[in-house]
C-alpha cells in the first residue's frame, strides 16, 4: 500500500503528535512506506514518547511545551542530530517552520497559537484541534486564506460535511445533521450521572481517544464544540445546525439539500480515516482500517438528543447564537471544569454548571473587538479565572 498518487517526499510537521489523533497520523505515514521529509514534531510533556518519534522520523527540531520535560528530551536526542527545544515560544516557532502539511492535533486552547502561526505560514493544515477553530474560527480561516494555505477538517463529523458538501450548493443546504455516538451515559439519568467518575466517563463506547475529548463525549460538549466548529468551516447559520445521536458512530454526518437529498459519509468508528482523507485531500490514500461491512453492523440506530440531560450541548448552542466572545468563554470554562473533574475535584454534573455560570459572570467583547491572539488569550484568561473560582466555591 502506497500513498496513491501523492508526491513524495512531502515536508509535514504533526503538532500533537505523542496524541491520540498524533500517533495516528504517524502510524499512517509508516503504513504508507514512503518518504516523508518530518519539520518538526510536537508534544506537551511526553519526552520519551517523543523522543521515540523523533528518532523514528528524524524532524528537524522535537519540541516540549512544558520546560520540565526538556533535560530528559534534551539527553535522550543527544548526538542525533536532531535538534531539541521547549516551552511556548518553541512551540510557536516549530509550528511556523516551512512545510506543506501540519497536523494541528494538540488539545486544547494551547493549540490556538501554533495553530494560527501554521495558518500564517501558510500551510495546509488538517485540524483536529477543535479548541483553535472554537475561539478564533474566523480569524483562524482568514489567516489560512491570505496566506494561500488551507483548513481540512479531521474531526469525523467534519470531514464526513466536508466529503458531501456541495460549495457551490450551500446556499441550497437546508440542514447539516452532526451526528453523535451519545457517549458512555447515553441511556444514564441525571441521577445516575451526578455520580459518574472519571474513569466511567472516559470509557468511550465507539472510540479510543484523548482524555478531553472523552469527556467532552461523555457531557456532550464536544457536540456542541463541532455545531460551533461546522457553522465557521461550512458557513451554516446555527438555525440549520443538528445533532442526531447515533450509537454505532457508522454514519458520521449528513448534508440535507432543499430538493430533500440527504448526502452522508459511512465508514466504521477509525480516525485514520478522516486523517487519510486530509492527508491525502484532494485525493484518496489507502487506509488501514476495518472495512465498513453494513451487514455484519446490522442496525443503524437514531435517536434525538437530550437536553435535558446533556445540558452543554444548549449551552454551546447559545454560545454559538450570542457569538462574539462566547464560544471563547465556554471553551475556556468547559477546560478548566473537566480538568477538575478528572482530578477528582468536581462531580460530573458540575461541568455543565460551571460553564454555564462563568458564561453569565465573564464580560463577552464583540467580534470586533477579537481580532488578535493576545486578545482571545486574554479573554480566556479571564473566563479560565471565572471558572476556577466557581470551582473553588463548590469543592
Ligand atoms: N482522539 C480523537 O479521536 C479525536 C477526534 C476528533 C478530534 N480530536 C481533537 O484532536 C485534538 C487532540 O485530541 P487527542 O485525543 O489526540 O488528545 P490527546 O491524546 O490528549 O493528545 C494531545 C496532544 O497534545 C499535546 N499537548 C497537550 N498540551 C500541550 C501544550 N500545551 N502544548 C503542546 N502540546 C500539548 C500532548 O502532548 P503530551 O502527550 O506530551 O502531553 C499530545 O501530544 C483535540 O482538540 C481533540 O478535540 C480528537
Amino acid at each position: 500500500m502506497g500513498m496513491g498518487t501523492l508526491s513524495v517526499p512531502r515536508k509535514v510537521t504533526v503538532l500533537g503528535s505523542t496524541g491520540s489523533v498524533g500517533v495516528s497520523t504517524l502510524e499512517l505515514f509508516e503504513q504508507a512506506g514512503e518518504a516523508v521529509d518530518m519539520v518538526a514534531l510536537v508534544a506537551g510533556r511526553n519526552a520519551d514518547r517523543l523522543a521515540d518519534q523523533a528518532l523514528r522520523w528524524r524532524p528537524k527540531v522535537a519540541v516540549v511545551q512544558d520546560e520540565r520535560a526538556y533535560p530528559r528530551l534534551r539527553e535522550r536526542l543527544a548526538g542525533s542530530g536532531i535538534e531539541a527545544a521547549a516551552g511556548e515560544a518553541a512551540v510557536v516557532e516549530a509550528a511556523q517552520r516551512p512545510t506543506d502539511w501540519v497536523m494541528s492535533a494538540i488539545v486544547g486552547f494551547a493549540g490556538l497559537a501554533p495553530t494560527l502561526a501554521a495558518a500564517r505560514a501558510g500551510a495546509v493544515i488538517a485540524l483536529a484541534n477543535k479548541e483553535s477553530l472554537i475561539c478564533a474560527g474566523p480569524e483562524l480561516l482568514r489567516t489560512a486564506k491570505q496566506s494561500g494555505g488551507a483548513v481540512i477538517p479531521v474531526d469525523s463529523e467534519h470531514s464526513a460535511i466536508f466529503q458531501v458538501f456541495e460549495p457551490q450548493n450551500a446556499a441550497q443546504v437546508s440542514r447539516l445533521v452532526l451526528t453523535a455516538s451519545g457517549g458512555p451515559f447515553r441511556s444514564w439519568s441525571r441521577e445516575q450521572m451526578a455520580q459518574a467518575s472519571p474513569e466511567q466517563a472516559l470509557a468511550h463506547p465507539n472510540w479510543n481517544m484523548g482524555a478531553k475529548i472523552s469527556v467532552d463525549s461523555a457531557t456532550l460538549m464536544n457536540k456542541g464544540l463541532e455545531l460551533i466548529e461546522a457553522h465557521y468551516l461550512f458557513g451554516i447559520t446555527p438555525e440549520r445546525l443538528d445533532v442526531v445521536v447515533h450509537p454505532q458512530s457508522i454514519v458520521h454526518s449528513l448534508v440535507s439539500y432543499v430538493d430533500g437529498s440527504v448526502l452522508a459519509q459511512l465508514a466504521s468508528p477509525d480516525m485514520r480515516t478522516p486523517i487519510a482523507f486530509a492527508l491525502g485531500f484532494p485525493e484518496r490514500m489507502s487506509a488501514p482500517t476495518t472495512r465498513l461491512d453494513l451487514a455484519a453492523v446490522g442496525q443503524l440506530t437514531f435517536e434525538a438528543a437530550d437536553p435535558v440531560r446533556f445540558p452543554c450541548l444548549g449551552l454551546a448552542q447559545l454560545a454559538l447564537r450570542a457569538g462574539g466572545g462566547a464560544p471563547t468563554i465556554l471553551n475556556a470554562a468547559n477546560e478548566v471544569a473537566v480538568e477538575a473533574f478528572l482530578a477528582g475535584k468536581i462531580g460530573f454534573l458540575d461541568i455543565g454548571r460551571t460553564v454555564e455560570s462563568t458564561l453569565e459572570r465573564t464580560v463577552s467583547p464583540a467580534d470586533s473587538k477579537l481580532n488578535s491572539l493576545d486578545e482571545f488569550v486574554s479573554l480566556d484568561g479571564d473566563a479560565r479565572s471565572v471558572a476556577r473560582r466557581l470551582i473553588g466555591s463548590l469543592s
